[in-house]
């Protein structure tokens, strides 16, 4: 098939990618010359391990391009958005701008029986405005909402292998044309097993609204128990593994330490409670507020206890962060909490020196006012205390005996909870997790 993709940052050059992988012929198109100039040449305008090797490869097979001239949409029978949604400046909302922008703009494109996917993330209620604006100017076009799930640091295999599909069709029956369209771009991990889900627009809407929500939850819920654990002098990480076998709640996500950050779920949380406010039905979402609270005060405990490891005062104290991306395998520093809590432990007094393998450079554009240094090694010279924020291997991997040659006092805080306290404190370590003893 001919497939059109529309915005190419992390879900569209990722997408674009991957259905060129699946033996389509695709066409990326995005506003800004300089990325479709990166992509053009098979680089990756962003770091997401197997990314690049997937552009070098189906591009020696003719099959992606890229351009900035929407003109080239027409002829395509699928057309891919998946431009951002951001925060809306100084409000809880979601900014359609971008999905309205693409929206027109491909409209005078499209042909008869073409089907136009939504792929953003989009309060409930987009979709429906979107098919009525799409129908109205091209009654023969369709339009199906199909929720991307993909995690930064996966997104290739996330795309190539989704856990499940899901269409959303005005209506909501399996018989709708679009559906027979969407199964022929998705032929391969149909085969291979992939459940999909048939429903209408809202709901498949909410579907991703609501997956967010749920994941969040999750995390905030293990990040409260380690608040207990901290006042009851119990561990969070042996507690997460006790509840995790449970098979109903699972192991997955119980990760307690600094909390969640990057663009999508914080964002996406505060999205679904301002549109459930405008539905009428903020009282089912206020629990979120507290998912969004708990998350926020993982980052002001860090601070209080980095002065508490320095010995009551940050002033002066040479702190080394490892790690500034939200998450690892990533470069993104959207919403990081680590570079927050490296920003606020600055404006306290500290000399703070940020380190990561792959996220300097946007970090330095978010926060130039802190320093950083790429050498993990000369990071962690003369440092009074380290803050292991992001778990990248190469952190997690630190010889303890090695670093304390480096440092000028053996202090640690795991963020993330993944060293190994009895390994640390043998090597002469004062150890601090978060939600354990
Ligand atoms: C998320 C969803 O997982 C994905 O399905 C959706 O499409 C986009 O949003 P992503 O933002 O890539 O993906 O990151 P994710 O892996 O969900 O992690 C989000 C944040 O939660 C990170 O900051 C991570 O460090 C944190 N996290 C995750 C925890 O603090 N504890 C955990 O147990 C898991």
């Amino acid at each position: 098939m001919r497939i059109t993709v529309i915005g190419c940052g992390y879900l569209g050059a990722v997408h674009a990618a991957c259905m060129a992988k699946l033996g389509h012929e695709v066409v990326g198109i995005d506003v800004d010359g300089r990325k479709v100039d990166d992509l053009s040449a098979a680089r990756a305008p962003f770091f997401e391990p197997d990314l690049e090797d997937l552009l070098k490869e189906v591009q020696e097979t003719g099959r992606l391009s890229f351009t900035t001239d929407m003109a080239e949409a027409k002829g395509s029978d699928v057309h891919f958005i998946c431009v951002g949604t951001p925060q809306k400046k100084g409000e809880n909302a979601a900014d359609l701008t971008y999905v309205d922008t693409a929206t027109m703009g491909l409209i005078p494109y499209l042909s008869p029986g073409d089907v136009v996917v939504g792929k953003s993330t989009v309060p409930v209620g987009t979709a429906a405005r979107l098919a009525n604006m799409i129908e109205s100017a091209q009654p023969a076009a369709h339009l199906v909402w199909n929720p991307e799930f993909l995690r930064e640091g996966h997104a290739v295999s996330d795309t190539l292998h989704p856990d499940r599909l899901v269409y959303g069709v005005t209506g909501g029956s399996e018989q709708h044309d679009a559906v027979q369209v969407l199964d022929a771009v998705y032929a391969s991990p149909l085969e291979s097993g992939t459940p999909r889900l048939v429903a209408d627009l809202p709901t498949a809407e909410l579907v991703k609204t609501a997956a967010n929500s749920f994941l969040a939850t999750k995390i905030s819920f293990i990040n409260a128990m380690a608040e207990l654990c901290d006042a009851a002098g119990a561990d969070v990480t042996i507690l997460a593994d006790a509840i995790g076998l449970d098979d109903r709640i699972g192991r997955k996500f119980l990760n307690a330490g600094i909390g969640f950050g990057g663009g999508c779920l914080p964002k996406d949380i505060r999205a679904f409670m301002a549109r459930a406010g405008e539905l009428g039905a903020d009282q089912a979402l206020t629990f979120l507020r507290e998912v969004d609270a708990i998350n926020m005060r993982r980052r002001t405990r860090v601070v209080e206890l980095t002065r508490e490891l320095c010995g009551g005062s940050l002033l002066g104290k040479r702190i080394t962060v490892l790690g500034a991306s939200f998450k690892p395998d990533s470069d993104d520093v959207r919403d990081s909490p680590a570079l927050s809590i490296a920003a606020q432990l600055q404006l306290q007094g500290a000399v703070v020196t940020v380190t990561d393998p792959e996220a300097l450079e946007n970090a330095a554009r978010r926060f130039p006012e802190l320093h950083y240094e790429k050498s993990t090694d000369i990071a962690l010279r003369r440092a009074d205390a380290l803050l292991l924020l992001t778990e990248w291997r190469d952190y997690r991997d630190l010889d303890p005996y090695e670093a304390a040659t480096l440092v000028s006092s053996p202090r640690i805080l795991d963020g993330r909870n993944v060293l190994d306290p009895i390994k640390w404190r043998a090597a002469g370590w004062t150890y601090r997790g978060l939600g354990r003893p």
